[in-house]
This record gives structure tokens, C-alpha cells and sequence, in this order.
């Protein structure tokens, strides 16, 4: 028998072998204590990274370009458990963001339950193409989108939204909604043929450049606002680009408003933006009302608060807190 025959295997062997890389989708006892035992190994082998550093491991220097030098397609599979060491491995330098040591703003850590409704979505693969395949989760995108309408204090039974990647997936709705506005739904065939323009302060997420970019707008159509020293967008700087864009006969689709800026956390007027927007609108007698979209990416959680007792203040907060809280509260409300 030759080198050759002797590896030779029979694809249903090397079938019933890769088998065991995959949960089982039938109830298999000893299957299924595998998956758990693989991840258990996986939490035990990241849990002897931790240390009272706010990081797993140790800081590691970036070397990302040796990295795709150093790799090519493997010849040989892996097997479950060399492959749990190495995921482990790749969470050496990262921070945890909840730990006690850990100073770091906006990122949040996830729960226990949110850290399960990934496991499902991992494993089951939801498809909401139609409704037969994973009806329930879209009911809970459904659900989801009317519990946070009823918290900001919309009306759950006429709002609506979507799920979105993420923070840019908001700014690229609502910068979508605001060009279709402005040519009355025929972008989707046309494409956009003129320079409209988007307005948002020089602190709102740089996000935006990937929008307008994306969009096909063009970055050179975003117009950055000065802000004032509470990082928030000067209100007497807006009204003087607007009217100019306005004078020049150039179009308005957007007005972002930052609620909550991602580092500083300047909020926005929202209110006066809004009312600003529609002063304009009935004085140079537009035919479309440019959109206001309010980037609450950071701000929304605040909206926790819209029914707190401040006068009561059953959970005792300090009275410098209750006073940040109320500010921010009065912006916040806005939306
Ligand atoms: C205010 C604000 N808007 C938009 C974004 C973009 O979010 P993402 O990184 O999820 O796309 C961020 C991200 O931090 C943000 O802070």
C-alpha cells in the first residue's frame, strides 16, 4: 500500500468527523454536553486572562501587516478544542469595559441575556426573508421598536423603525429619508443628479462622512456647524449657513442634531433646530421641509428618566446628579 492509499478516507468518514464540529440539530445528550463543555473551556481559558488591569492579558503591540503576510489558507482543519485556545488568544490585549479598573466612556457591556439572544442568533441562523422561516424574531424587532417608541414617548401603535447596524445605520436612514424627501422618492431609480446638502455639527460622529459618501451625495456636500463650548451646535451659525445655502438656491435635505455627542456629551436644541428649520421653510416659501434627524445614539438612554420624580427622588440621587440628570433630561425630552 502506498503513502497515498494509506490516507486515503472515504468521504462519509470525513463526513460523520466533520459532524462533530457543529452543534447537533437533534438532540443528542452526549453532542450537546460537547458544545457546552467547548464553551465552558472557552470562558475558563479567557477568565485566566484577567488580572485588576482592565484588560484580558496583557497589552499587545499591533502588528497587522507581518499578519497577513504570515498567513495562508490552511492545509489541515483544526480541531473544536485547538480552535477555543486560539479564540481565546485573539482576546489577549482587549479591555473590558465593566471592569472595575476601566475608565472608558460610551462602550457598554453586555448582559447575560443579550449575551444568549447572540447564542440564538448564532445558532440559529434567523432568517426574516419570510415569515415561516423566524417569525418570532421579527416580532421581537417589532416589539423592540415599540417598547423604545413608548419610551421616548411616541405612540408604539402609529410609529414604526428597524433594526440597523449600528449608529452609522441610523444617520444613513434618516439621511436617506431626508434626500428621498427632497426628490419626492425618485432617487431609488434616478440617483441623485444635484448637490443637496447636510448640515451637522463640527462635533457630530464622523460617521456622516461615511453616509454621504455612501449615499452618493459626496462628502464635499456636508456642511460642519461651529459648536459652542457646551459642545453643542451654535444656533446663530446654522441660521447663517442655512440662509446662505438658501440665498445661493442650493438645497437643504438634512439637519442632523447630536443628542448626546460620543465623547463630550453635548445635547443638541432640538427644539429651537426644529423650530428654526420651519421658519425658514415658510420664508423663502420652500416646496420641501428639510428633515431633522436626531443622532440619539447616545442620548436615547436617557430617556430612562422621562418619568422620574425629581421631587421625590426615590433612588437618592445626589443633588448634582439630579440637576445633570434634568438638564440633559430637557433636551432629551425634545425628541
Ligand atoms: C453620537 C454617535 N452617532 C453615531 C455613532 C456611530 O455608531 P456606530 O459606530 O455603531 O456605527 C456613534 C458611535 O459611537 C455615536 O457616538
Amino acid at each position: 500500500m502506498d503513502q497515498q492509499q494509506k490516507h486515503r478516507r472515504h468521504y462519509s468518514d470525513v463526513l460523520e468527523h466533520l459532524k462533530t464540529y457543529f452543534p447537533s440539530p437533534v438532540s443528542d445528550p452526549i453532542m450537546d454536553g460537547y458544545f457546552v463543555h467547548s464553551i465552558s473551556r472557552f470562558l475558563d481559558q479567557v477568565d485566566s486572562l484577567k488580572s485588576a488591569k482592565p484588560l484580558l492579558g496583557t497589552g499587545i503591540t499591533n502588528n497587522h501587516y507581518q499578519a497577513s503576510e504570515e498567513s495562508t489558507f490552511p492545509e489541515h482543519i483544526s480541531s473544536v478544542e485547538e480552535m477555543t485556545e486560539l479564540l481565546a488568544n485573539y482576546c489577549q490585549g482587549m479591555t473590558i469595559w465593566a471592569h472595575p479598573n476601566a475608565q472608558v466612556n460610551v462602550i457598554p457591556p453586555p448582559t447575560i441575556s443579550s449575551i444568549t439572544a447572540f447564542i440564538a442568533a448564532a445558532m440559529y441562523n434567523p432568517n426574516i426573508i419570510s415569515d415561516e422561516y423566524s417569525a418570532r424574531f421579527a416580532e421581537a424587532e417589532i416589539q423592540s421598536i415599540a417598547m423604545l417608541s413608548d419610551l421616548i414617548g411616541y405612540n408604539p401603535q402609529i410609529s414604526g423603525g428597524l433594526f440597523t447596524f449600528g449608529g452609522t445605520g441610523t444617520i444613513l436612514y434618516g439621511c436617506k429619508l431626508g434626500i428621498e424627501k427632497i426628490l419626492g422618492g425618485r432617487g431609488m431609480q434616478e440617483g441623485i443628479r444635484e448637490d443637496i446638502k447636510i448640515f451637522s455639527s463640527e462635533v457630530s460622529h464622523y460617521s456622516r462622512l461615511n453616509v454621504a459618501a455612501w449615499l452618493g451625495l459626496g462628502t464635499n456636500n456636508l456642511v460642519a456647524i461651529t459648536s459652542t463650548s457646551n459642545n453643542e451646535m451654535s444656533l446663530s451659525a446654522l441660521e447663517i449657513s442655512l440662509r446662505s445655502t438658501l440665498d445661493n438656491g442650493d438645497k437643504v435635505a438634512v439637519i442632523i442634531a447630536t443628542l448626546g455627542t460620543t465623547d463630550a456629551f453635548g445635547i443638541d436644541d432640538l427644539a429651537a433646530i426644529v423650530h428654526l428649520r420651519d421658519r425658514l421653510v415658510s420664508e423663502y416659501a420652500l416646496d420641501y421641509v428639510p428633515h431633522v434627524h436626531a443622532d440619539a445614539v447616545i442620548g436615547w438612554a436617557w430617556a430612562v428618566f422621562r418619568d422620574y420624580d425629581f421631587e421625590d427622588n426615590q433612588l437618592g440621587f445626589h443633588a448634582r446628579t439630579l440637576r445633570s440628570l434634568t438638564d440633559s433630561l430637557e433636551r432629551i425630552n425634545s425628541l
